[in-house]
């Protein structure tokens, strides 16, 4: 079979890879960023291979990419010592700073790391196996994200720079930070969900320390030296390790204000957990989901599969957005699925780097086998891989599999595959998929595909009260990131958008005075200082 060959030599030789997107040599990171010092780690140092293998004349090997710090509890608190002190209790340079001030750092910050693009684009590719579209996309949509931020920044200080006078009091509303925030990414989007964190918490005035994600590490390493010089000392901080070490040691000690973590809810669970005083606490979290999609009989077939398989399968289905079970009336179901294989067959597997590629290397070690397992236990259940070359594997790469009939006895049916397989399960009541999403331990987003106004209407009125966004003819998605994003149950904490982002890593302090002559003028000439 075609696909087969393909997969078979899908790893290239080392001259057949692309100049432009060669790793010449690898990359030692030693440093870490604390209190504005590039310090050096002399001891114990991960090894980072990438999904990506390359063809020798002796077999396949991951290529090696380079190495990063294990660093210990001890550094880890050095870290947060320093941010501490960067804050000192709200009163350090950078929460007191204007805030036009630290919008000019982190313009700057974001100046240089423009010009950090294909370096990051290039390790993001063979760090996480995301395509160079995909790549280029993530990275636009964060420096488009921070100018975002920095707007609306500028718009809600305006806002709060006004008076309000109610019942003979003056009062001026204005929002202040929370401390030290920790910041974590997921190895998905390892720059864009970092950053949509990172840089709204800075903007706030809060110090914060940061910890990429297990799997594109070294993706942050040429923006190192941006962060240390881009800011004030202590104001970011860098960690690398094992979580356990490095992570348990600061939760402990209660001195975290602010988590920001997208990632799995157990790891969340687990972090939060360690906190002395959990309600001191504030969580902003986006973890993992199950979004359904839900084709109704009358349906546009050429939208719903489209948007189906884009929602599934974009980034080998690893997006905490992606479509991971498909509700199909069995009165669609049979020119559904016929259409929807057609275009897997379409969807190109291989490399990051070529063109128009979809399926490329997944990252997890492990996760062929998971999804192996995952298809398993569907089939014993009744369930069939449907397409030509589904389950074909090759160390990382894994052909999209579809699998049809899914029912609830299947592992496939509840839990998150976050990889190219894509269960369909078909339903007569929609009763069933109501039923689903209500028994579902997440409730992140839906898809509804359907022509039938009050049909689509009646299903809206459910589905609101379970996942925080409904997409109509369309899959889901977490952009335009002016929207609120955010999920219910096992799927989140908190709200970030542009705008949301802004409010999670603050709290309104209200300044007040009674409406007196004498007051309103030392009012205005303290509140000025603000602006
Ligand atoms: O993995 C979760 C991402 O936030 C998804 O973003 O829906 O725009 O791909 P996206």
């Amino acid at each position: 079979m075609i696909k087969e060959k393909i997969i078979d030599s899908i790893f290239p030789w080392e001259e057949d890879i692309p100049e432009e997107f060669r790793l010449k040599k690898g990359l030692i990171q030693r440093e870490y960023l604390v209190d504005g010092e590039l310090r050096v780690w002399k001891g114990r140092m991960h090894e980072v291979f990438s999904p990506i293998y390359i063809r020798t004349s002796k077999g396949l090997y991951p290529k090696a990419l380079g190495q990063f710090p294990m660093l210990s509890g001890k550094e880890s608190l050095q870290a947060l010592d320093a941010a501490v002190r960067a804050y000192d209790n709200g009163r350090g340079i950078w929460p007191s700073m204007p805030v036009s001030e630290r919008i000019r750092h982190v313009e700057e910050f974001t100046f240089r790391m423009h010009e950090k693009k294909k370096d990051i684009m290039r390790l993001m590719m063979w760090e996480i196996g995301k395509s160079y579209q995909e790549a280029k996309k993530e990275f636009d949509r964060t420096i488009g994200y921070i100018k975002n931020t920095i707007e609306a920044l500028r718009d809600m200080n305006r806002a709060s720079s006004r008076f309000v006078i109610e019942q003979g009091i003056i009062g001026q509303i204005r929002r202040s930070p929370l401390g030290v925030v920790l910041c974590m990414g997921p190895f998905n989007y390892p720059l864009n969900e970092t950053f949509t964190t990172l840089i709204p918490a800075l903007l706030m005035g809060n110090t914060a320390i940061f910890k990429p994600p297990k799997l594109g590490v070294l993706l942050h390493y040429p923006l190192l030296k941006d962060l240390q010089e881009s800011f004030p000392p202590g104001v970011v901080n860098t960690i690398y390790g094992d979580g356990k070490q490095v992570i348990t040691p600061l939760m402990k000690s209660g001195k975290v204000d602010v988590l920001a973590f997208i990632g799995s809810s157990k790891t969340a669970d687990i972090v939060k957990s360690r906190h002395p005083k959990p309600q001191r606490l504030r969580s902003v979290l986006g973890l993992e989901a199950k979004n359904p999609a839900i084709v109704l009989p009358d349906a546009d077939l050429e939208v719903a599969v489209k948007e189906c398989v884009g929602g599934s399968l974009t980034f080998n289905g690893q997006r905490c957005t992606a479509l991971k079970i498909l509700f199909v009336h069995t009165a669609i179901a049979e020119p559904f699925i016929k259409k929807f294989i057609a275009e897997v067959e379409k969807l190109k597997v291989g490399m990051p780097w070529e063109k128009d590629v979809t399926i490329t290397p997944l990252p997890e070690t492990k996760k062929a086998a998971f999804l192996k397992g995952l298809s398993e236990d569907a089939k014993r259940h009744g369930a069939r891989v449907i397409n030509k070359c589904g389950e074909t594997v090759n160390k990382t790469v894994f052909y999209p599999t579809v699998l049809y009939p899914v029912n609830s006895r299947m592992r496939l049916y509840h839990e998150e595959q976050f990889g190219p397989l894509v269960p369909i399960a078909p339903f007569e009541d929609v009763e069933t998929p109501i039923r689903y999403i209500i028994e579902s331990s997440y409730g992140q987003q839906a898809s509804i595909f359907g022509n039938d106004a009050d049909v689509i209407g009646g299903l809206l009125d459910v589905f609101a009260n379970q996942v925080c966004r409904v997409n109509i003819n369309s899959m889901c998605q977490r952009g335009p990131d002016i929207f609120p994003f955010a999920g219910r149950k096992d799927s989140g904490e908190g709200t970030l958008s542009v705008s949301d982002a802004l409010r999670v890593f603050s709290m309104r302090t209200i300044v007040a005075t009674k409406e007196r002559e004498k007051n309103k003028k030392i009012f205005k000439k303290i509140v000025s200082k603000y602006k």
